[in-house]
C-alpha cells in the first residue's frame, strides 16, 4: 500500500484512481479496527490537526473528530460563528494564527468554493476540504462510492443516478468526478433549472423524468434543495428554481409507491441532512434498501485513512 500523490485533499478532482483505492483499501483496515471493543489506535498520537469551520455541519464534523481521535491525533476545533472572523480577521491571518500554535493539518469547510486551495498557496499544513461552498465535498464523495463498493461489490460498470438540486451540490460534482475515476455509468436527474448547462461534457448522461432514471440505474444518490445556496431577489426572497417544494416532491421526490412500482431494486443513497417529505419519503429512507446509515458509519473508517495517509503513513 503506497501513500498519495498529493499533498492535501482539495477535490476529487486531484486525485489519481490510484489514490482513491489506496484510500479505501486503508479504510477497509480501520473498519475492523472500529469493529474493535477498543477503537483507538496510536497511529496519530504525534499529529496536531485543527478543525476549521466556518459553516454549519453536523455528520463531517462528528465524523471528522472521531476519526482523528480514534487514531489518538491531538485536535483543536474552530467554530467561525464563536471566533475572530467575526471581528473582520481574514482567513489567511485566522489560519496562519492557528498554525503559529504548531498544527500539522488542517480540516476546512468553507462556504467559499476554492477556500481550501487558497490557503493550500499560503500555508505548510496539509489541508484537507470538508466542502467548500457549491464546489465539492471530496470526504462524502469517497465514503458514498466505498458504500456502494461494500453493498454490491464494486463501482465499476455500475449505473448511479444522481437526483436533485445539482446546480447547488458540492456532493454531486464530488460523487461525478469519484465515480467517472472508478469507471461508474453516471446519471444526474432533477428538473432542468437545477442541472448546470454542459455538465454532459463531464461525460454524464442527464435524465428529466424521475420513473426513467431509476429504473436505469443500480444506485440512486437523492440529494437535498440547497435553498440557502440559491441567489435571492433585491426584496430578500429567494429565487425560484421550481414553483414550490410541494410541486418539487410530486415531480421529482422519491417515494415507496414508486420504487415498488420498478421491476429492479434500488440501493437508495442521501449524504444528509435530509428533508422527509421533500426529495425523500421517511418509509425510503428508513427502508432496507437505504444504505444512509452505513454511509455515516463508513464516512470515519474514510476519514481516518485520508488522514493517517496525509500525515505520511504507510500500512504494512
Ligand atoms: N453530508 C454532510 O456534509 O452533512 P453535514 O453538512 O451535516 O456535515
Amino acid at each position: 500500500m503506497g501513500a498519495l500523490s498529493v499533498k492535501h485533499l482539495l477535490g476529487i478532482k486531484y486525485l489519481k484512481t490510484s489514490d482513491i483505492q489506496t484510500i479505501f483499501s486503508t479504510a477497509d483496515r480501520f473498519k475492523e479496527v472500529l469493529s474493535r471493543p477498543i477503537k483507538k489506535i496510536p497511529s496519530l498520537r504525534d499529529i496536531t490537526i485543527a478543525n476549521l469551520f466556518f459553516e454549519n455541519s453536523t455528520r463531517t464534523r462528528i465524523s471528522f473528530e472521531l476519526a482523528e481521535k480514534r487514531l489518538s491525533a491531538d485536535i483543536v476545533n474552530f467554530s467561525a460563528s464563536s471566533s475572530s472572523v467575526k471581528k473582520g480577521e481574514t482567513l489567511i491571518d485566522t489560519v496562519n494564527n492557528i498554525l503559529a500554535m504548531k498544527v500539522d493539518m488542517v480540516v476546512m469547510r468553507h462556504p467559499a468554493p476554492g477556500a481550501p486551495v487558497l490557503l493550500s498557496r499560503h500555508i505548510d499544513a496539509n489541508i484537507i476540504n470538508a466542502g467548500d461552498g457549491i464546489n465539492e465535498h471530496p470526504t462524502q464523495a469517497l465514503l458514498d462510492a466505498y458504500s456502494i463498493r461494500e453493498r454490491i461489490g464494486c463501482v465499476a460498470g455500475k449505473k448511479i443516478v444522481i437526483v436533485g438540486d445539482i446546480m447547488h451540490s458540492r456532493v454531486a460534482l464530488s460523487n461525478i468526478f469519484c465515480l467517472k475515476k472508478l469507471g461508474a455509468k453516471v446519471m444526474l436527474c432533477g428538473p432542468p433549472t437545477l442541472i448546470p448547462k454542459f455538465i454532459d461534457t463531464l461525460g454524464i448522461i442527464v435524465e428529466y423524468d424521475i420513473r426513467k432514471a431509476l429504473e436505469w440505474c443500480d444506485v440512486a444518490n437523492i440529494l437535498r434543495i440547497q435553498l440557502e445556496r440559491m441567489e435571492h431577489t433585491a426584496d430578500g426572497k429567494t429565487v425560484r428554481y421550481f414553483p414550490s417544494l410541494r410541486e418539487y416532491a410530486l415531480y421529482y421526490g422519491v417515494n415507496k409507491q414508486l420504487l415498488d412500482s420498478l421491476k429492479n431494486e434500488v440501493i437508495i443513497m442521501h449524504p444528509g441532512p435530509i428533508n422527509r417529505g421533500v426529495e425523500i419519503t421517511s418509509n425510503v429512507a428508513d427502508s432496507k434498501q437505504s444504505i444512509i446509515l452505513d454511509q455515516v458509519e463508513n464516512g470515519v473508517a474514510i476519514r481516518m485513512a485520508v488522514l493517517y495517509l496525509l500525515a505520511g503513513k504507510v500500512m504494512e
